[in-house]
């Protein structure tokens, strides 16, 4: 029997698929800039709600009013109904691994609630949107609860307002200023989507295969967790502390060179001259931290900012704000990935559902470069 021969008996491949085009999408685009469905990231960020931009993601275009209060109304009533079978086993799990990182938790409840809820196909396209809205809510209930468990402290009902409202006050314990869930509201829609990304093309490869909607999200989280990926924005604010001073931002910077280690919340697959939301939201966490005791960091930032761009021409991408924003809203550290888990959760099931609709398999090709054939020598005979 013989296989298909590979079509180049290729020699040559793109390491880690750089600049490789892997399918058509209309969900976004960075083209020039950032687009959802055609809309500037810009707009979206400044008056957008992470609520009308997971609309836009799962429906395609924007909600009216109506749409977005009757949206958010489902989003809500999800964070309020997470099935106890999957809160009474989290809770087992928060008493004996009270210290589990949070995205553990996230990864965890997500497969649990597909186990739950007996996810076990795609499901048509209005079921699978049915399931994106349901899991939006979900995902951040989990993570608040799993806190709650993991504090030894029972679940606190789910806080009525916006998601990113009810998110930060569950995540503070505390209602936020108005200023303070406007500037979090404005990190989930900046890290609602982003195209064929590590974790979004894990949670398509597994949809590809025709598995379900809570599987592809569980892969998907699992791929978001690399520090590479979404698990930067946990590193930064180390490096941030690791440094320390702005005095001794240039020796740690170099040092990280010489190590060959990467500095996090630097550098972009396909932003080479810059990630537009690092930007958007960079001039946002300045203002907001200006007069207060957070200027002291802002000012370390900005110095290892000119310290990248001069030795190697590395602008920062979105975590690197991000950090700076999560870490001014007084949230620790460890949450700061699985926030990123909540925004992109809109971004995961709308491709999730674009590649169910227009399905085909993903497997690619490698070339290999193991032994030469051999022949078998059965283990008795190898002594
Ligand atoms: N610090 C130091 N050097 C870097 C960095 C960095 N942050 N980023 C890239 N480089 C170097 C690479 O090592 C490479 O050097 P070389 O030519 O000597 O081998 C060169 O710059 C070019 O690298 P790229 O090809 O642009 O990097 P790639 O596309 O493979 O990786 C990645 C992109 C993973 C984001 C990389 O820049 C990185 O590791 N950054 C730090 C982690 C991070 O911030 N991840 C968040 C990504 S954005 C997001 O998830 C929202």
């Amino acid at each position: 029997m013989s296989a298909t021969p590979n079509p180049a008996a290729a020699t040559e491949f793109a390491k880690g698929l750089a600049g490789v085009v892997a399918g058509t999408t209309a969900i976004a685009s960075l083209e020039g800039t950032l687009r959802y469905r055609g809309y500037d990231i810009e707009p979206l960020a400044r008056a957008g709600d992470f609520e009308e931009v997971a609309y836009l993601l799962l429906h395609g275009q924007l909600p009216t009013q109506r749409e977005h209060a009757a949206f958010g109304d489902r989003v809500a009533a999800a964070a309020r109904s997470l099935p106890a079978a999957a809160l009474d086993a989290l809770a087992r799990l928060a008493a004996a691994r009270p210290d589990a990182a949070p995205m553990d938790a996230l990864r965890t409840g997500v497969s649990m609630l597909g186990l739950v809820e007996r996810d076990d196909t795609p499901g048509d396209r209005t079921a699978l949107l049915v399931q994106a809205e349901r899991l939006l809510g979900q995902v951040p209930a989990l993570l608040a609860a799993w806190l709650d468990l993991a504090a030894g402290r029972p679940v606190a009902p789910w806080p009525s307002g916006s998601l990113a409202t009810a998110l930060l006050e569950r995540l503070t314990g505390r209602a936020p200023a108005a200023p303070h869930a406007a500037i979090f509201g404005t990190t989930l829609v900046l890290y609602a989507e982003h195209e064929f990304n590590a974790s979004t093309f894990a949670a398509r490869t597994v949809a590809s295969t025709g598995s379900d909607m809570h599987s592809c999200i569980t892969a998907a989280i699992g791929a978001l967790k690399g520090p590479l990926h979404g698990g930067a924005n946990e590193k930064v604010l180390e490096v941030l502390g690791a440094i320390g001073t702005a005095d001794r931002a240039e020796a740690w910077v170099h040092e990280q060179f010489a190590a060959k280690r990467v500095v996090m919340g630097f550098g972009h697959r396909v932003y080479k001259d810059g990630d537009v939301r690092a930007k958007l939201l960079g001039t946002m966490c300045r203002e907001m931290v200006r007069g207060t005791a957070g200027d002291a960091l802002e000012d370390l930032a900005d110095r290892v900012e000119r310290i990248m761009l001069a030795a190697k021409a590395l602008k920062p991408n979105l975590d690197w704000p991000a950090a700076r924003v999560y870490h001014a809203l007084g949230l620790p550290v460890n949450v700061f990935t699985p926030i990123f888990v909540v925004a992109r959760m809109s971004g995961w099931t709308a491709h999730v559902i674009e590649q169910v609709g227009d399905n085909r398999i993903i497997r690619p090709l490698s070339i290999y470069t193991g032994a030469a054939p051999r022949d078998y020598l059965p283990l008795a005979a190898r002594g």
